[in-house]
């Protein structure tokens, strides 16, 4: 039977897992979604259960395939995750050793320290364009075969397999195939920006077993096969991506220059840098935006690690909102914060600060603050965070032009055009939201021969855009800035 050309990809993020069925034109066939378990064994410790990841992310490609009219429409598969977040599996039995440690846990934060006083956190930035934070893979995956038996034997065994999110669930699906696509590789801290394949050097700084690791591949071409079983026929797997470079490439951020924003659990900046390798003096990441044919395309990149997961600290830690769509109308039913300033350092701060043992801090309050004033503190802290980004951007010389948003945050008018007034700078939002699955479901497009480049591929499947335009009046911008800039002194 002739298949139409849809693209299903599995999207894996940090609280939930999707599936989303794409036509080549780029509509939005069918979705499904699962929420994903958090588990937080200790303060600053995140975990995740692998095997749940895996069954939910089977469970809504089974269901979105379905829906979408069955596997023989199905042309191929795309996987876009949650990056740095690491999983430890014995190869023979396919099942994980321990739970994941997801990117946002702050457990190995002495040993960076410790590298840090050795003297190497140049050497990490010149070789990855990382930096010695517990945020990348590496230490967590070092902590894993430290401090678990199984982990520790199965190592012994040559039986053991270490990867991020994206690595798993290729494993699963193609039943047992060991690659990692460059830019999840690009965050371990065990990938040269330059190099091909892992570096031996790097791993044995790190005390991690370079045999556990899978295959560096491309994005995009024939990666693998997913198994009949699991979704009803084997599928070609062509494109596998970072979601945060995936939501560049979704946004058609393509050429250099152009830079995105995207609003999820945490905000991530990512500027298409070119061929060129990237160098931060500003405490930004270098990182591969996409690798196709052996050939790397790169970025710079801004982590913040806290966006949405304030508001969702809002809504379920302290019962301030019942849904994060409230905090739009609070925010418009006062005329500011009050004085209020939300500093959401709650899992240590990120680009541009680099602090993991920071915490985070309201200033401000007096008792003319109220629920609506907290809200709005909450949503001006995300315009704080990325105008934090924007200037060291330009001190790195790539400054922003305008900047493209996306997420399920910024579905929020409210914070949209506040990004816009803070930022002094044209927002662009895209009115299809999906833009991580987007990057995804174009690299497999381009993976499996629907169409020649990525800059058809956005032709053909990039819809319609929504500007927001500057209109804050320089006082008020510049007061915000203080006010900011004197809060994140409290951390
Ligand atoms: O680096 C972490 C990032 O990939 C997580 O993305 O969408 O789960 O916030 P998200």
């Amino acid at each position: 039977m002739a298949h139409d050309p849809l693209i299903l990809v599995l999207d894996e993020g940090t609280t939930s897992t999707r599936a989303i069925v794409f036509a080549a034109d780029g509509a939005v066939i069918s979705a499904a979604q699962q929420d994903l378990t958090q588990y937080y064994p200790q303060p600053g410790w995140v975990e995740h259960d692998a095997a749940e990841i895996w069954d939910k992310t089977l469970a809504c490609a089974r269901e979105a395939v379905s829906a979408a009219g069955g596997a023989d429409r199905v042309a191929a598969i795309g996987i876009t995750n949650q990056r740095e977040t690491i999983v430890a599996w014995d190869k023979t039995t396919g099942e994980p050793l321990h739970r994941a440690l997801v990117w946002q846990d702050r457990r190995t934060a002495d040993r960076c320290a410790a590298l840090k006083a050795r003297g190497l956190e140049e050497h990490v930035q010149s070789r990855t364009g990382l930096l010695l934070d517990p945020y990348f893979s590496a230490t967590k995956a070092a902590w894993l075969v430290e401090n678990v038996a199984d982990v520790r034997q199965a190592a012994a065994a040559g039986t053991l397999a270490i990867g991020t999110v994206e690595t798993w669930l290729a494993f699963k699906l193609t039943g047992g195939l060991h690659i990692s696509d460059a830019t999840n590789a690009s965050r371990t801290a065990l990938l040269p920006l330059d190099a091909p394949t892992w570096d031996a050097g790097l791993c044995d700084m790190f005390r991690v077993p370079i045999a556990a690791l899978g295959e560096v591949t491309d994005c995009a071409g024939a990666l693998g096969t997913a198994l009949p079983e699991w979704i009803g026929r084997a599928i070609p797997l062509t494109g596998m991506v970072g979601d945060q470079q995936s939501a560049t490439i979704g946004q058609g951020c393509l050429a250099p220059g152009q830079v995105k924003a995207t609003y999820g659990t945490g905000a991530f900046v990512l500027a298409n840098m070119g061929p060129r390798l990237p160098k931060s003096a500003h405490r930004l990441l270098g990182t591969v935006l996409v690798q196709q044919s052996g050939k790397r395309t790169y970025a710079l990149e801004g982590s913040v690690f806290v966006a949405g997961s304030l508001i969702q600290w809002l809504r379920d830690g302290l019962g301030l909102i019942a849904s994060s769509a409230e905090t739009e109308a609070l925010a418009r039913s006062v005329e500011d914060s009050a004085g209020v300033v939300i500093v959401p350092a709650l899992s240590g701060l990120g680009a541009p600060h680099w602090q993991p043992e920071a915490r985070g801090v309201v200033t401000g309050l007096s008792f003319a603050a109220g629920k609506a004033h907290i809200a709005r503190a909450a949503l001006e802290a995300m315009a704080a965070q990325t105008q934090d980004l924007a200037r060291a951007f330009a001190a790195d010389g790539a400054a922003w032009r305008h900047l493209r948003i996306d997420g399920g945050m910024s579905a929020n008018d409210w914070m949209s055009q506040d990004l816009a007034d803070l930022l002094g700078l044209e927002v662009e939002r895209p009115d299809m939201v999906e833009t991580t699955a987007l990057g995804a479901a174009m690299l497999a497009g381009v993976g499996a021969g629907l169409f020649a480049t990525l800059g058809e591929a956005a032709t053909a499947m990039r819809g319609t855009t929504q500007r927001f335009l500057p209109s804050m009046n320089e006082a008020t911008r510049a007061a915000r800035i203080k006010a900011w800039g004197k809060a994140l002194l409290a951390v």
